[in-house]
């Protein structure tokens, strides 16, 4: 049976909403993390003009897999097998796009995922990230603490991330911040840029 996430489908229309003005001028985008693949599938639907790459750790595959036969699109590649710790391959992107990865993974995953994306995305690419999100070591909400504190509890190394700590690793591959979107549910859509 086709895994299926209801957080995905509960973000995927506020997602898209952001996303089809920051990605109107991209041809190809990568998404880190697909999870079970309904946001591939989603949103390579609503913008035919994009080429969606999408890609994950190799044990969602088959899922994701499952979702792209069925949707059977021809703007839909992969899933390519991509770890954020790896060296990733040289890839064609103009945006990456990544929803509620980065605290599921280490801060030193989260390091070399910036810079797999310094690498790969050219002068004016995006990187568009989804999720709870810190501002000077303070959370957003209190469910966003709370969050924190399980996935803590879960895996140590994993936790909510720090939107100026990121900002500072991104500017070392030459993106600036120039957009912050206030999503549903205490989230955010965070946008990086390539100079
Ligand atoms: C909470 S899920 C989110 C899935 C999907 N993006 C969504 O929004 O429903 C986190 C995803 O990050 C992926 N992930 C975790 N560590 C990773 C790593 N080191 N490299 C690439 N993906 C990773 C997991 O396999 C999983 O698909």
């Amino acid at each position: 049976m086709k895994p299926f996430a209801e957080s995905s489908e509960q973000n995927k229309e506020p997602i898209l909403s952001i996303l089809m003005t920051e990605l109107a001028h991209c041809a190809r985008v990568l998404e880190v993390g697909s999870g079970t693949g309904q946001h591939a599938v989603f949103f390579a639907e609503k913008m035919p003009h994009l080429r969606w790459i999408c890609s994950d750790l190799s044990e969602n595959h088959a899922g994701i897999q499952m979702w792209l036969d069925e949707a059977n699109r021809q703007n839909i590649e992969g899933p390519l097998l991509l770890d954020a710790r790896e060296e990733w391959p040289a890839l064609q992107v103009d945006a990456v796009y990544s929803a509620n990865a980065i605290h599921i993974m280490s801060w030193e995953a989260v390091q070399r995922l910036i810079e797999n994306v310094g690498r790969t995305l050219g002068s004016g690419g995006k990187l568009c990230l989804y999720g709870p999100f810190m501002y000077d070591g303070q959370h957003t909400a209190e469910s966003n603490a709370r969050f924190d504190a399980w996935l803590k509890e879960r895996d140590p190394v994993s936790g909510v991330r720090d939107v100026m700590q990121l900002t500072e690793l991104l500017s070392l591959q030459e993106m600036e911040l120039i957009n912050d979107y206030e999503m549903p549910v205490n989230n955010r859509i965070l946008i990086w840029q390539k100079v």
